[in-house]
């Protein structure tokens, strides 16, 4: 039985949390660093293993896992200068590193990349390995936390790159610790997060939370493409706005196109164009064949960071929205809204988006939203009431005329 303390931040409390883990033995890495007055600055505490498979001499693959930290030292770990980086540098075992960088962002700061050393030479952890040497895996990692919160995580994380698994779990960590104070305000990652309940939404834009939201005006429109070897697979131009609904108040962000980065994939069956910026992690539109003849709207995906540092997410992978024939575009000019959940929603405006079947790079003809046809409509039914009314007024000539005549004929 193992007894982990969840809470080691002083006047939290202790929570003392016991598991039965059977023969496993964990090992909790901690680091108090503090600056020149002896203030802490950066905290750590934290579980972690490795399993690394490497090619032996007669080209078997063996699987070894690192879980013994009996021996780290923390020596390189430090809070930062103007030359140095915030880090965090573990060295245990024969030649095994383990550092994490932190950097500082406005109001949050971001564990920023981790990266792990090994050395295939060591002939008592890897017997019989082929290639003999220092290797070096760099996990671009970042997490995004705001300035005096701890962040935690004590669901399990798995970090997979080449050869190596690195497991990560009760996880505490706080850099730029403020005052020499650990905070107690936690700030928990997305495994850790009841998911009964959504977290708090605050805009992202540098305006106060607490401002009522203004009416904004129309975003600008942006125009993204998908291209794969054959070239440009995929269009899309629009203006997008974000309504973000939460406690009955709703955000609305608009996109600009100026400041987001667009990328995507292309399969004959499933598109996808996924945008991002500095406040969207991720805004994906996945598109999808019908019936072997339509396309249409699927799936929406969304990740956005908040000014309070945690992340906003919403999917739904079962839109049915801007429908039209394959080898055609779909086409909306008017405003018009996908509603992906009730707390988000995209409002579009001078839409074209074609997912499938793009040649050299232009859009094939349009299918219009109803929206905007109903406008077209208006024309013949304005056509049919002026010759209705016409038609009505030489109705009534004729009957005058008629009656005129008679009236004539009568008298004479
Ligand atoms: C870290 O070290 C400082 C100075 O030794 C101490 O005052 C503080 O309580 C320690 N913090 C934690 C969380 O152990
Ligand atoms: C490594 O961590 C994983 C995940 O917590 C666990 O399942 C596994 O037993 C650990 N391995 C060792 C040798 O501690
Ligand atoms: C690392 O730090 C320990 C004490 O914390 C010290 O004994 C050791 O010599 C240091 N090692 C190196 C390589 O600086
Ligand atoms: C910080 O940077 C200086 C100069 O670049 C270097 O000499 C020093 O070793 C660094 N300190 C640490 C702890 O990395
Ligand atoms: C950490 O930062 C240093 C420079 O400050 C950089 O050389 C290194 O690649 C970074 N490591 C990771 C894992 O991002
Ligand atoms: C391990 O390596 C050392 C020197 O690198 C060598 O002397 C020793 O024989 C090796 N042991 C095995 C089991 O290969
Ligand atoms: C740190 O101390 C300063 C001055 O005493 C205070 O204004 C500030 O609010 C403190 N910050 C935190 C996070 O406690
Ligand atoms: C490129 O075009 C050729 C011929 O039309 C087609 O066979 C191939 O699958 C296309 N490749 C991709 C990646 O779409
Ligand atoms: C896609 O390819 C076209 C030329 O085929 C090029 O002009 C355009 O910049 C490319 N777009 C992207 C996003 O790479
Ligand atoms: C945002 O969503 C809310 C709730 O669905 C709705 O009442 C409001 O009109 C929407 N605002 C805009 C600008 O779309
Ligand atoms: C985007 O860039 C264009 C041209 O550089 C500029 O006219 C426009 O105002 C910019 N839009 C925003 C929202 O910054
Ligand atoms: C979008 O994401 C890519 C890859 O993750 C990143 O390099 C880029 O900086 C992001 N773009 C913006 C505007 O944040």
């Amino acid at each position: 039985m193992v007894c982990f303390r969840l809470s080691p931040v002083p006047g939290a409390g202790l929570v003392l949390l016991c598991l039965v883990l059977g023969a496993v033995s964990s090992y909790a890495l901690e680091l108090n660093l503090t600056d020149s007055e002896k203030a802490t600055c950066l905290y750590a505490k934290w579980q972690m293993n490795f399993t690394i498979r490497y090619e032996t001499t007669n080209k078997n693959y063996k699987t070894v896992t690192i879980s013994d930290f009996s021996t780290a030292t923390y020596n390189g770990s430090t809070c930062g200068d103007h030359q140095n980086g915030t880090k965090i540098a573990v060295r245990f075992g024969s030649g095994f590193s383990w550092i994490v960088n932190f950097t500082k962002d406005g109001s949050t700061y971001l564990i920023d990349g981790i990266s792990f050393s090994y050395n295939s030479g060591d002939n008592r952890t890897f017997p019989d390995a082929k290639d003999k040497g220092i290797l070096t895996i760099h996990d671009p990692v970042r997490y995004r936390v705001p300035l005096n919160n701890i962040f935690r995580c004590n669901s399990l994380s798995t970090l997979e790159k080449d050869d190596v698994t690195q497991y990560y779990w009760d996880v505490h960590v706080q850099a730029f610790v403020q005052n020499g104070t650990v905070s107690t305000k936690e700030f928990l990652c997305e495994k850790d997060q009841p998911s009964t309940t959504v977290p708090p939404v605050i805009p992202t834009t540098t305006r106060s939370p607490t401002t009522t939201p203004v009416p904004k005006e129309k975003p600008e429109v942006g125009s993204y493409s998908v291209n794969n070897s054959n070239g440009t697979c995929l269009l899309a131009t629009m203006g997008l706005q974000l309504n973000i609904t939460h406690e009955k108040v709703a955000t609305i962000i608009n996109i600009n196109p100026n400041t987001t980065d667009f990328t995507g994939t292309c399969h004959p069956q499933a598109a996808l164009l996924r945008l991002n910026s500095s406040n969207i992690k991720f805004l994906d539109f996945v598109f999808a064949v019908k019936n072997g003849n339509r396309f249409y709207l699927k799936e929406v995906n969304v990740s956005l960071y908040l000014v309070n540092g945690s992340v906003f997410s919403i999917a739904n992978n079962n839109l049915s929205y801007w429908d039209a024939p394959l080898g055609s575009s779909y086409m909306c000019n008017k405003e018009q809204t996908v509603s992906v959940s009730g707390a988000f929603q995209i409002n579009t405006f001078d839409l074209r988006v074609q997912p499938f079947n793009v040649m050299e790079g232009k859009y094939s003809t349009a299918e219009e939203c109803s929206a905007d046809s109903d406008l077209n409509f208006l024309i013949p039914v304005a056509v049919g009431v002026a010759l209705g009314f016409l038609i009505i007024v030489v109705f009534i000539s004729y009957m005058i005329g008629r009656r005129k005549s008679r009236t004539g004929y009568q008298s004479v």
